[in-house]
């Protein structure tokens, strides 16, 4: 067990009577799933780690402590939510005397893995920026973890070949792509845990490697991390329609982008597709189905006015663009109940509803099949064969399996602060 310090202000006490509450709570949520990973919540100091931030903030489960920003105010590093980092500790399986490299540093991540993987394991931690590394060396000084964490400097696009081969990789920023480097030094058998942007939606995936680079897992949970940086930063292609939306696709190339503006102002066609949500109803699978199934799927951003209706995500609706037409999905509140809302497809263009009765169709199928059923499973390698649903990316290419259970869901209304 770590020592923490204490300020005068806050004793001891307190501090641990905030962990305590905090360890409860992600035990509650199912975020917490095993007694390492709880043991190492509880050993390692947080408020150390983030010692500008108030001790009430530092141990709330869901805050994302901040620490810097880009010239447009947007984060490029924090202290990650304890309730994604357990999580992704829990998905990540690690056991004692593993090497384990941390993708993304800050220093409290690592000393819980640290914890976890003992004496006789290894944790290796790299950022690329030389502001975060020096804060996480210094912290992790503080809180006698220097000795068990090597903090690198360096583009985790290459992973750490140095330190190599890893049984785990556990990636603390948002990737676009599964690096081939990753696999290369994973051990086979090994866990890749990283949150993923998948066509606009970042969930946390967990793989196991099985050899020769390919990588199998599942996804369940949404993320919002800070986006990678150097070779790996995300280029998505960015279509402007009007001065409120714009389309985002990874189409390469963009099948007639000047088209779209005209397309977009003209009148809309609408179906309605018999399928409703409840006001508080999770439909994250409906976003995946859509994203890994529906060739040609690109998102619509703008806000309920500039599209007709509310999104379906934040500001973000699922698309599609042929080059000819567009159609895209929107929620608006169901007529006759006022606590339900009504999946509608609306398109624009001359043959907009045939993309439109595609859209329809599709969302019929996902409440058949999948709204109840099992989730994706995904399997990714760079020389799996063309298919219409397979998503390619620079490293690898992957595919989504409509066949595996899904992971359990956090369950936030077993929160008993909800
Ligand atoms: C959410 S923070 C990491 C949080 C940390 N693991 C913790 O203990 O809470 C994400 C970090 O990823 C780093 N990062 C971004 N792009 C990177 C890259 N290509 N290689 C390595 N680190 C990167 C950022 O500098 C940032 O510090």
């Amino acid at each position: 067990m770590t020592t923490s310090k204490t300020t005068p202000a806050h004793s001891t006490d307190h501090i641990d009577a905030l962990r305590e509450r905090m360890i409860e709570r992600l035990w509650a949520v199912n975020a917490l799933r095993s007694q390492p990973v709880a043991e190492a919540v509880r050993a390692v100091p947080r408020h150390l780690f983030a010692p500008d931030f108030p001790l009430e903030e530092v141990y709330d489960a869901k805050a994302v402590l901040r620490t810097k920003f880009d010239d447009d105010g947007q984060a490029t590093s924090s202290v990650s939510a304890t309730w994604i980092q357990t999580l992704m500790l829990e998905r990540a399986e690690i056991q004692p005397g593993m090497r384990v490299l941390e993708i993304g540093s800050g220093g409290y991540n690592a000393a819980l893995i640290a914890e976890v993987v003992g004496p006789e394991g290894r944790v290796t931690s790299v950022d690329i920026d030389p502001g975060v590394t020096g804060r996480a060396r210094t912290h992790l000084a503080q809180t006698t973890y220097a000795d068990r964490v090597e903090v690198v400097l360096g583009d985790a696009e290459h992973g750490y070949p140095a330190g190599a081969p890893y049984d785990r990789i556990i990636v603390t920023v948002a990737a676009t792509d599964l690096p081939s480097a990753w696999t290369e030094q994973l051990v086979e058998g090994g866990r890749l845990v990283l949150p993923l942007g998948v066509r606009g939606f970042q969930r946390v995936y967990a793989f196991t490697h099985h050899g020769q680079g390919l990588l199998v897992g599942e996804t369940g949970d949404h993320a919002g991390f800070v986006p990678m940086q150097g070779l790996g930063a995300p280029a998505p292609t960015t279509v402007p329609l009007t001065d409120q939306v714009a389309l985002t696709t990874d189409a390469d190339p963009v099948p007639a982008p000047d088209r779209l503006p005209e397309v977009f102002a003209e009148p809309a066609h609408e179906q309605c597709t018999g399928v409703r949500i409840g006001r508080a109803e999770y439909f994250g699978g409906l976003q995946l189905w859509l994203a890994t199934t529906l060739p040609g799927f690109a998102t619509l951003s703008g806000d309920a006015q500039a599209l007709g209706h509310a999104t379906m995500g934040v500001h973000q609706s699922p698309a599609i663009w042929d080059g000819t037409d567009l159609a895209y999905l929107v929620l608006p509140q169901a007529a006759t109940d006022p606590d339900r809302w009504e999946f509608l497809a609306r398109g624009h263009g001359p043959n907009a509803t045939e993309l439109i009765r595609r859209l329809v169709e599709h969302v019929r199928r996902w409440d058949r099949e999948h709204r109840h059923g099992p989730g994706p499973r995904f399997i990714a390698n760079p020389a799996l064969p063309d298919a219409p649903e397979m998503i390619p990316m620079r490293h690898t290419r992957l595919l989504a399996l409509w066949d595996q259970p899904q992971s359990p869901q956090l369950d936030w209304d077993a929160d008993p602060d909800a």
